[in-house]
Formats: C-alpha cells, sequence, structure tokens
C-alpha cells in the first residue's frame, strides 16, 4: 500500500512516475555523509535487484560549502527539484561552526517549507523488544505513526526582538495557523489511518492555553472526523501524551499534532524505537515531489568515527522507495534492517559491535540477496 496514497486524482505531472526517477541526495553535515553513503549502498543493492529506473545526483550543500562559499541554497534549486527530481535524500545538518543553522534553515527547512511538503511522517516502531526501554512492551504494543505539521506553527519563523542586548530586552516569536494547514494535515492522517486500517487518530495540543491558534486546530479536528466515522478520534493535551506515551503507548494508532510538538514526541517515539539511530521519516506532499531524511541530527561528537548508526537514514531510504511506487525493495530494505536488528548486526547504540560501513554492507548483501515473494 503507497505510502503517499494519492489525495487527489492522478496527477500526469506526479514526479513519482517520471522515467529515470532521479533522486537529489544532499549529505549535509556531522554524521550526515557517512549515514547517507551507507543509504546509497542499500539503494544501489536495490536498484540493481530490482531493475529501479533510479539515478542519483549529490549536492554539497553543508556547512563546510557554507563556510567556504557563503552559500546555503542556491537559487532556483528548489524549483529544480520541484521540476526535475523525483525525491530528495537528506543526512542531517547541523555544525557548531555555525551554530544560528542559517545554513540548515535554507536547507533543510527551506525544502520542507519551500517545496510545501506538509506532512512529516514520523512512523515509531519497535523492531525488537529488546530495544524498547518500556518494562514488559512488546513490538506489537509500540507500532504507531505521527503526523507532523510541517510547514506553519513555531517554524514560520515570525517574530523579532527589540532592545537586543539590554536589560530592556523583548523577544516575540509567533506560532501560525491557517485554517487550509491545519485540516490538511487532519485530513491526511485520517485518511492515512483508513487507507491502512488503524482503528485511531489522536490529536495532540495545547488548547487550553493556546486559546487561538490551538483552538481553529480544534475545532478543524471535530469537524473534519466527523467524516471519519470509521475511524476513532480522540484528543490528548500534548503534556497528557507524553506521559500516556511512555505508560500505555499501546493506546496511540496513528497521531497528528502541530509542527513544534511534533518535533518534540517524535523524538521521544524515537527513544521507544532504540534511539535516534534507528527513526526514520518521510516530509510528504501527496502526488509532488518529497523528501526523505532520518530523525537524528549531525551528532557532530561522533562525526568521522564510524559509530553512527546508519539504520535512521536507510529506513528513510526505504519510506523513499515505497513513496515512488517500488513497494517490494522498500519491504526488503525495511526487512533486511529489522532482522539484522534481531540478529544482533548493530552500531553499538542498539548494542552490537559493528561499524557504519559495516551495517550498510550487511543490509545491501541482504537486500541485494532477496528472493522474490511472488
Ligand atoms: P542528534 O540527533 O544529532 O544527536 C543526539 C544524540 O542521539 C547523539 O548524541 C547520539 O547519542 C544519538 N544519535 C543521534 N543519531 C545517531 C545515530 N545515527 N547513531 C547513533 N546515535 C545517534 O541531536 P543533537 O545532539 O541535539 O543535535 C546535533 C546537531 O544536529 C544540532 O546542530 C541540531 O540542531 C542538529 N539537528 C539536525 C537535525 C536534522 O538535520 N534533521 C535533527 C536534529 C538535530
Ligand atoms: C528534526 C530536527 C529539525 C526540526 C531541526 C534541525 C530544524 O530537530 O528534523 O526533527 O526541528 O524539525
Ligand atoms: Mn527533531
Amino acid at each position: 500500500m503507497p505510502l503517499c496514497y494519492d489525495l487527489a486524482p492522478m496527477n500526469t505531472q506526479d514526479p513519482r512516475h517520471r522515467r529515470p526517477q532521479t533522486i537529489a541526495v544532499i549529505p549535509g553535515d556531522g554524521i550526515g555523509p557517512e549515514v547517507t553513503v551507507e543509504a546509497m549502498k542499500v539503494l544501489s543493492a536495490a536498484a540493481e535487484r530490482w531493475e529501479l529506473p533510479i539515478e542519483t545526483v549529490t549536492f554539497p550543500w553543508s556547512a563546510d560549502h557554507f563556510l567556504e562559499t557563503g552559500e546555503t541554497l542556491p537559487p532556483g534549486a528548489l524549483d529544480d527539484f520541484r521540476d526535475n527530481y523525483s525525491a530528495i535524500f537528506i543526512g542531517a545538518f547541523g555544525d557548531p561552526r555555525v551554530p544560528d543553522m542559517r545554513h540548515a534553515k535554507d536547507i533543510l527547512l527551506g525544502t520542507r517549507f519551500g517545496l510545501d511538503l506538509y506532512i512529516n511522517f514520523r512512523p515509531v516502531k519497535v523492531y525488537d523488544e529488546r530495544l524498547c526501554p518500556l518494562k514488559g512492551k512488546t513490538p506489537e504494543q509500540v507500532d504507531f505513526v505521527v503526523f507532523r505539521e510541517n510547514t506553519e506553527g513555531a517554524y514560520v519563523g515570525a517574530g523579532g526582538q527589540l532592545k537586543r542586548g539590554t536589560p530592556d530586552e523583548v523577544a516575540v516569536q509567533e506560532e501560525i495557523y491557517t485554517r487550509k494547514g491545519v485540516e490538511r494535515i487532519i485530513r491526511a492522517t485520517f485518511e492515512y489511518a483508513r487507507a491502512h486500517g488503524r482503528k485511531s487518530v489522536c490529536m495532540a495540543d495545547k488548547s487550553n492555553v493556546m486559546r487561538y491558534g490551538h483552538e481553529l486546530w480544534q475545532r478543524v479536528f471535530a469537524e473534519v472526523s466527523r467524516e471519519y466515522d470509521d475511524i476513532e478520534s480522540w484528543h490528548l493535551f500534548v503534556d497528557a501524551m507524553v506521559m500516556q506515551m511512555v505508560r500505555k503507548p499501546e493506546q496511540f494508532d496513528v497521531i497528528v499534532t502541530t509542527n513544534m510538538f511534533g518535533d518534540i514526541v517524535t523524538d521521544l517515539g524515537a527513544g521507544l524505537q532504540g534511539g535516534l539511530g534507528v527513526a526514520g521519516s518521510a516530509n510528504l506532499h501527496p502526488g509532488r515531489t518529497s523528501m526523505f531524511e532520518p530523525v537524528h541530527g549531525s551528532a557532530p561528537k561522533y562525526a568521522g568515527k564510524g559509530v553512527a548508526n546508519p539504520m535512521g537514514g536507510i529506513l528513510s531510504l526505504a519510506l523513499l522507495l515505497e513513496t515512488l511506487g517500488h513497494d517490494e525493495a522498500a519491504a526488503a530494505v525495511e526487512g533486511a534492517a529489522a532482522r539484522s536488528i534481531r540478529e544482533g548486526w548493530t552500531t553499538a547504540d542498539l548494542g552490537g559491535d559493528l561499524s557504519t560501513s559495516e551495517v550498510g554492507d550487511r543490509l545491501a548483501r541482504a537486500v541485494a540477496a532477496t528472493v522474490s515473494a511472488g
């Protein structure tokens, strides 16, 4: 079942239907390049095994590139992606030499906002019981998906500072929500739940305090949920949600929430899965060029040491393959990662003793050797 289910009638301009399917690859900073190399090894293995019409083009945009050239994301890059690429794969951004994250704002948030990728799809799945830090919880009990709104909220960068550096300093940072923006993410969540046989959608906000923005979420959620009476809809304030995610994660099936809350609850979700090294994500606008990236950041202290776990990137690659219509290859990539985790062939964060590249090599070999289901 394609992840990127169509919400609109088939669009002949849909980049997923182009041949060849060209993927823009932006390895980025810190451990980003290392995990990207491994994800690309697995992609090559899958492309060869299933004769996929895929090619990749790698872009150097990163903190290094910014410090050398002053360039973050070149003008026209997003138009090029939208018009000429089927998908984008990103490693990670963040470098202590660029403390204001200016380059990441342009490249990472620029891609999410500029391509209007309004769904940040983040599955929380335990591939082996031993990885979940919750006592006695099984993989069946921790298996949910977070739909994080990805183009509004606290991330729009609205605000300013007055009298900076003085005792009278004032800082304003606004959250912005639009009726259309809230409605489309909530609708996409219910559509996904219905298409994937999920039973319930839980919306998290802080509408008891945020009486304007989050009250809009409440109203829209109530309205849209009435159109999906086959799906149970329920609500938690986000503070209660994070407590419940730890106490009783089996309550959750599909979660929808704001941009900032989605950022926070999905790190907690990654913790339930065994850590940030194993969490993948997709930034989607159904029917358009979308972007895939691990949930983790650039982990600068691990960069260049060969210890970073490439699974988050590789599971993001599985989501990319699924979105491009290569379901069998996607299932093989995820299956190879799950088996490797269960058998202990992992980096140290998951208890194993393999290096980043040894994990990638192993998964690429497993994917290449996949025996067809049919
Ligand atoms: P981080 O995700 O980079 O690392 C936090 C911790 O998680 C690490 O110290 C490590 O213990 C663990 N971890 C993360 N990825 C791992 C992996 N692949 N394998 C094994 N362990 C892993 O978060 P941070 O330290 O808060 O941020 C570092 C930089 O990354 C900052 O500049 C931050 O802004 C940025 N960041 C970027 C992204 C992104 O590019 N999407 C996401 C989060 C943070
Ligand atoms: C993430 C990251 C980003 C975010 C940062 C690096 C801008 O934490 O992808 O989860 O907050 O969205
Ligand atoms: Mn985050």
